[in-house]
Order: C-alpha cells, then structure tokens, then sequence
C-alpha cells in the first residue's frame, strides 16, 4: 500500500464513508437549517454552492485534514513562489505570475519574470488595438477582420472557449475562427467562407514543432499567397505565439509580429499569455486586462483564504471524495449558459491532461484512483440526452452545474425557464423521489391496482446524488477569468493530494511517435515493418484503397 493509502487522514475517510453512506442529503438538509450557509462561498459575485453533496461538518473536516497532511499550502507558495515543482520537466509552474500586478516579483533562476510578461502584454495591447482599429491592414489595405487561430490542446481550446465565453464583448466586425486538426477538412471548411484580404492567422504552438500545427500553417500560408499572390503578403497576414523564436523565424514570420511566452508556462494554462493573442484581438484589450484580473482575484482567495473558506480547496477534495471513497468513474461539467459551450472540452484537457497519470512524483505506480474522466454538454440539451443516466443510472455522476442570473440575450421567458431547469436539476438529484413520493403521484393521475403496481418502480429516483452549483450575476470577463482559474486550482490541490506532477504530459508522446513511424508507410514510401495483426491489416486496407 502506498504512504496515501496507508495515511492516518485517508484511514478515517474510508471509515467515516461507511458511516455517511447510509445517510441522505435530504435528511441532512431537514436535520441543518444553516446547511446552505455552511456549505457555500461567495469571491466577487461568484457564489459555489456545495450544500448538496454527501459531506457534514465531519466529512469537510477530514477531507481538509487529508488536504493539510498532503501539503498543500506548503506546495501552493512553492507554485506561487517559482519552485521548480514540475520536476519531469525541470520548469517551475508559473501561469499564476501571467496575471501577476506590475509590480509584483516573481523569480525563475535569479531573474524577476513579471516585467517580461508585461512588456509582452504591453506588445499584444499595442498590436491589437492597432489590428481592431484599422491602423494595421491587410497587403491589400483592407481591415483584417477574420483571426484565424492556428494551434492546438493547449494552443487552442483556452483562447476558442474564452472567445465564445465572451462573444457578446467581441468587436462587432470581427470573428475568431480556430483550425487545429491535421484533417484537412478543418482548414478547407473554415478557409472556404474567408476572404483572404481580411484574414488574419496567428500560428501558436508552444514549442513550435507540433505537427499538426505546422502542417496547417503551412497549408494556410500556400493558401493566403495563392489568393494575394504575393509573397510579401504573409508580413502583415501573420502572427505567431510561441516559446521558439528561432522556428518562428524560420517559419518567416515578421518579427515584430511575434509574440513571446515561456517554459514556464504549461500549454495547457497558457491562455493567459500571448497565446490569448486572438481573445485579446476578439474583445480587446482592456476586456483581456478584466479576464487576468478575474483570475488574479481567485489567485488571491486560494493564497489567502483559510481551507475551510477556500474555493478550489473545496471543490477540489470534494472530487477526491468521490472519485477515492465513492468510486466515481467520471464527473459532468453542465453549464447552464451557452456560450460555455466549449467549456467542457477545455476541462477535459486541462484536468485529464493534468491529472491523468498512473505513477507519483517518484515514479512509483499508485494504488489509488487519479483523475476523473470530465465530460458535459449546456445547458438543456444534455437534460433530454445524458441526464437519465445521472438520475436513474448505477454510477454516481457528480456533476458541477453554473449559470449566470442575468443572459446577455433577455428574450421573453427564455432565460426564466433555463434557470429553473437548472436549480431544477439539482433539487431534483438531490432529493429523489421515495416510494411514497411516485405512488402519490400515480394516484393522483388516476392510476390504481396493477397498472400503478407495475409502473411503480420505473417512476423512482434514488436521489442523494451530488452537485455543486456555481451562480453569477452575468457571464463577463471577469467572473470567467474566477472560473478557469478556480479549475486550475482546483487540479492543483488534487494532483498534490494524489503526489503526482500535475504539469508533465509524457502520454501523449507515444501515439506521436508511432505515427511519425506510420506515415512512410502508409505513404508507400517505405515498406511495412513489423505490427500486430491488426494495425498490419488496417494499414493493408487504407493501402489497398488508395
Ligand atoms: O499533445 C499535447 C500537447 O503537448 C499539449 O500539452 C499542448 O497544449 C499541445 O500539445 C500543443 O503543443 P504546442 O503548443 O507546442 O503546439
């Protein structure tokens, strides 16, 4: 067994889960009138409600202790302060200093980071608003006003959920468009409605070898000079965001048009710097200034505030409940506003990416469940798809439902009814409905003797199924920046619980290796060497067909 398992703080769990597991939310809040006010925070118009979930006072006092035994205070100044905790890697983690005040210091290796991420911020407000303003134009001296984002997991999916996040800020002429796939189709369809005298690419890539990205580039820039025909149209048609500035060099990128970030800065926490390029050119600067001051307004309540009253302290060890001492195989992220369409496929990279991992920070496999696999859709949608399975289902499902109060969009009844379907949910799963409850009902529609007998069963719910809900006033750049980084956090505090590095990402190495291997083949350019039978055969397959 490992230390975790064998661990005072992780003994008195398992025994105090046997205790509550035979206890209901719906006692609990019968038997609590402050439940509510217990089991709730507030940070700047964001209010989490944790109430329902499966936890009493004990419950959050031993989760908090498993918290303090694992260190995470100690490791949250380490994270802050610039320690070296991606130790895989040898990078310290410091997207916490991207939104860092002016003023502040932070150090890397003896040198102070914050005034490099300033003058690079300062570089993004003065090319964005000179692109937004018209002052910078295409070869042709039209107003770019198609960005074309090209990059992708961490170069892409944070900037394409900001951008739809905070649509109702975009500027009124502009569109962000995003190409990440190396299946051509990505590109031939978002190309195909774009006039290229009005198209702006920013090339980001971290490291600036990602196939992928490269490919798209490349495809892009062929596409850009055959539709300007002039070379010299790629210096005011492309941007690039990278760590590699010699491989944006060579890639001919106008320098000036080049926007640094560093290894300090994980991909898949870089929204906050340059590569936040297009959110930046989408709502503009200032509105991109509100987003970092939202995340920097949560970066202080997780420095500041005591565990019992800290948000991703919470939220993150009420994951480590469930996924350790429930056996929850999954979590849903439900948002309740459909411009956070895409937020569910951003957590899915930023918690699986993160905390997906089978070995501890030493390297020794461990024997206890890590990540959750992460997964939702918005709003209603998912109620008439996937929601009879956390209702009705055999596995527990914690989910994590957000909604603003006011919508961007007031349009009759529409936003009424979204809210209540949303507060609906989760009283409803957390009350269940008892025997007694359907029957009554049943009754009540005039149904009796066997047809109520046999219809009894299927119109019961379990409830005592948990749910976290976070409300604000209205989705704007602030409050999503609380968000995100309240997730970021959140992954924090469970990868320290779990002793794992939160920031490497080494399983996503071996499919890229094996596909570089596959390509000649599957060109004809080399012959087929040694597989399994079943990629033998399918390679056999796409060569016989081309
Ligand atoms: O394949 C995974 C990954 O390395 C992510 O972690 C990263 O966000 C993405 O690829 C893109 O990498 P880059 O920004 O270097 O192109």
């Amino acid at each position: 067994m490992s230390k975790l398992t064998q661990s005072p703080a992780w003994q008195v769990l398992l025994a105090h889960q046997s205790q509550i597991n035979n206890q209901t939310m719906r006692e609990m809040f019968a038997a609590d009138a402050a439940r509510f006010d217990k089991f709730s925070l507030q940070l700047d118009g964001l209010l989490f409600d944790y109430s329902k979930n499966r936890i009493n006072d004990q419950t959050l006092k031993l989760l908090l202790d498993l918290a303090r035994q694992a260190g995470v205070s100690e490791w949250t100044a380490r994270m802050f302060g610039g320690d070296k905790i991606n130790t895989s890697e040898n990078r310290a983690v410091l997207h916490t200093a991207l939104r860092a005040p002016r003023d502040a210091v932070v150090m890397v290796d003896g040198k102070n980071v914050v005034p490099d991420v300033h003058r690079v911020l300062d570089h993004i407000r003065r090319y964005t608003e000179s692109v937004r303003n018209g002052e910078l134009r295409g070869y042709t001296g039209k107003p770019l006003r198609h960005i074309v984002n090209i990059g992708i997991g961490g170069s892409a999916l944070g900037p394409l959920m900001v951008c739809e996040a905070l649509k109702p800020y975009g500027h009124p002429e502009m569109q962000a468009h995003f190409i990440s796939n190396v299946d051509a189709t990505d590109i031939v369809e978002t190309l195909r409605h774009l006039d290229a005298e009005t198209t702006l690419f920013i090339v980001s890539s971290k490291t600036f070898t990602t196939q992928e990205t490269l490919t798209n580039a490349r495809s892009a820039r062929a596409w850009l000079v055959e539709k300007l025909g002039a070379e010299a149209a790629v210096a005011n048609h492309f941007a690039a965001v990278s760590t590699n500035l010699k491989a944006t060099g060579e890639f001919g990128i106008n320098p000036e048009h080049v926007f640094e970030f560093w290894d300090w800065v994980g991909g898949r926490y870089s929204l906050w710097s340059a590569i936040g390029l297009p959110i930046a050119l989408f709502i503009g600067m200032d509105n991109f200034e509100r987003l970092l001051g939202g995340a920097r307004a949560m970066d202080e309540h997780f420095q500041s505030a005591p565990l019992e009253r800290n948000m991703p302290v919470i939220l993150g060890m009420l994951g480590v409940w469930y996924g350790n001492f429930f056996g929850a195989g999954s979590y849903a992220v439900l948002p309740y506003d459909q411009y956070l369409h895409r937020l569910p496929a951003y957590l899915q990279q930023l918690e699986m990416e993160s905390n997906g991992k089978c070995v501890d920070r030493a390297g020794q496999p461990v024997d206890y469940d890590t990540h959750f696999t992460v997964w939702g859709e918005p709003g209603t949608n998912g109620q008439h798809s996937f929601y009879q399975l956390i209702h009705q289902g055999t596995r527990m499902v914690p989910a994590d439902f957000m909604a603003p109060i006011r919508s961007h969009n007031s349009l009759g009844e529409h936003h009424a009814m979204l809210l209540s379907n949303c507060l609906a949910q989760t009283e409803a799963l957390m009350l269940g409905k008892t025997e007694a409850e359907a029957r009554a009902e049943l009754e009540a529609q005039g149904l009796s003797g066997e047809a109520l007998e046999t219809l009894l069963p299927f119109k019961l719910f379990p409830g005592n199924r948990p749910t976290n809900t976070m409300l604000f006033d209205l989705l704007d750049p602030h409050t999503l920046g609380m968000l995100i980084a309240l997730y970021e956090h959140k992954i924090f505090v469970q990868g320290v619980v779990w002793n794992i590095n939160s920031f490497d990402q080494w399983g996503v190495e071996y499919g890229k290796q094996l596909a570089g291997k596959l390509l000649p083949e599957l060109q004809g350019k080399v012959a087929l060497s040694a597989h399994d039978a079943s990629t033998t055969n399918l390679l056999k397959r796409c060569l016989s067909a081309r």
